[in-house]
């Protein structure tokens, strides 16, 4: 029997990336999957180069003979008849109490190893002078000194950084404010709070973005806020994940933007970060022994429907492809450098405590994890033709 051939075509501004979860299962329930990636930063790609990249796409993959042609929107992989365990309201009580002592630990520990540092030590205050309201001169474009692509990245995570408040309100209605959760909530705030201090500072006196465009940006972002719906273990594991998603994101920013002091400024907040993640990640070690299956499930429905918290930014899609074909966070680093990591910490495939739906899910991850990795490879071997026909482009 032929297998059925879906091919995925991004809207405005996605990537394969952002279908991963779709190709994923697809895949998994044996379709092929030709994800392809437009080139939709290339501002002289036209309809014909983007029917080509299409067409050249499903060239290079066996089974486009077969193709079906389907209106497909992402959706939570899974499916109405898995089962999940459930996480009760009795559960995550027993569990905030259980793992009060590990909090207690992780907290001191933390305060022991952090390094304060001030955000005003990290701006080139000398840089900068008044805007026309007081008698000085408005932006313009070219004084940014930005590398276009940095600029990109530095603006998405600094309007992921402002949206603080709406984590702060998700983490304190998950663990509450009394005792070291609470004393947790406060502290990670406060810490949070310099790194949107300093990004700001920094773009606004050295003028490298927009003030303007940057302000109506974090108006529109934090108006919308951001609203998951999480049980504590989904939270805590998404956490881990994100944190040091975007430890990886700041630091790899600071180095496309060829400025050195930038560059330390996002490597000072990428260590927070960094720290955040190994706070959040020896939480969910203690919930695995306390509660392995329920879990092992979190975690799965994790890694498969992660996103950036800054997801639903104005322009994210469209983002994170520049963003991606940087380098600066893409497939390929999602996986290597943020998820497998987390998961060999957790050592979640050499569990033998796993029972019912907790090794169901475990045996979803490592399938997801095997098609994650191939989808990276894809993605990066996409991302290698296109720079090579940008190149002949360039050289016509
Ligand atoms: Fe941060
Ligand atoms: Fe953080």
């Amino acid at each position: 029997m032929q297998k059925l051939t879906y091919l995925l075509i991004p809207r405005a501004g996605c990537t394969p990336w952002h279908r991963h979860p779709l190709t994923a299962e697809l895949e998994r329930r044996g379709r092929h999957v030709i994800a392809v990636d437009l080139p939709c930063d290339d501002d002289s790609a036209d309809l014909g180069t983007y029917v080509d990249t299409v067409v050249s796409g499903c060239r290079d993959r066996q089974g486009a003979r077969n193709l079906r042609w389907r209106n497909l929107r992402c959706r939570r992989v899974g499916g109405p008849d898995d089962k999940e365990t459930p996480v009760t309201d009795k559960l995550v009580t027993n569990l905030l109490h259980e793992l009060e002592p590990v909090v207690e630990q992780n907290l001191e520990r933390h305060l022991a190893i952090t390094k304060d540092w001030n955000p005003h030590d990290y701006v080139p205050w000398s840089e900068g002078r008044d805007f026309a309201f007081l008698g000085g001169e408005d932006w313009a474009p070219e004084q940014s000194r930005l590398d276009p692509v940095a600029k990109v990245a530095m603006i998405t995570n600094l309007l992921t950084e402002d949206n603080l408040p709406s984590y702060h309100r998700e983490i304190a209605t998950q663990f509450g404010l009394d005792g070291p959760w609470g004393t947790w909530v406060g502290r990670w705030t406060a810490e949070e709070g310099r790194h949107g201090i300093a990004l700001r500072d920094y773009l606004v006196v050295t003028r490298g973005v927009d003030p303007v465009e940057l302000e109506n940006a974090r108006m529109a972002h934090m108006t919308a806020g951001h609203v998951v719906e999480k049980n504590m273990l989904e939270a805590i594991a998404y956490v881990s994940f994100q944190e040091l998603a975007t430890r990886v994101s700041h630091r790899n920013t600071g180095k496309a933007t060829g400025c050195p002091i930038a560059d330390q400024l996002l490597a000072r907040i990428a260590t927070d970060e960094n720290l955040h993640m190994i706070f959040y990640r020896n939480l969910v070690a203690a919930a695995f022994e306390s509660a392995p299956n329920e879990t092992m499930r979190a975690v799965v429905n994790e890694v498969r429907d992660f996103s950036m918290p800054g997801a639903t930014m104005e322009g994210f899609a469209r983002n994170s492809v520049t963003i991606a074909k940087a380098g600066i966070y893409d497939l390929r680093l999602h996986h290597d450098e943020v998820v497998a990591p987390i998961l060999r910490m957790w050592k979640v495939f050499e569990r033998d405590d796993l029972s019912g739906d907790g090794a169901k899910a475990r045996d979803e991850l490592a399938e997801f994890m095997a098609a994650l990795d191939a989808q990276a490879s894809r993605f990066v071997e996409q991302r290698a033709r296109l720079r090579e026909r940008q190149a002949a482009r360039a050289e016509v």
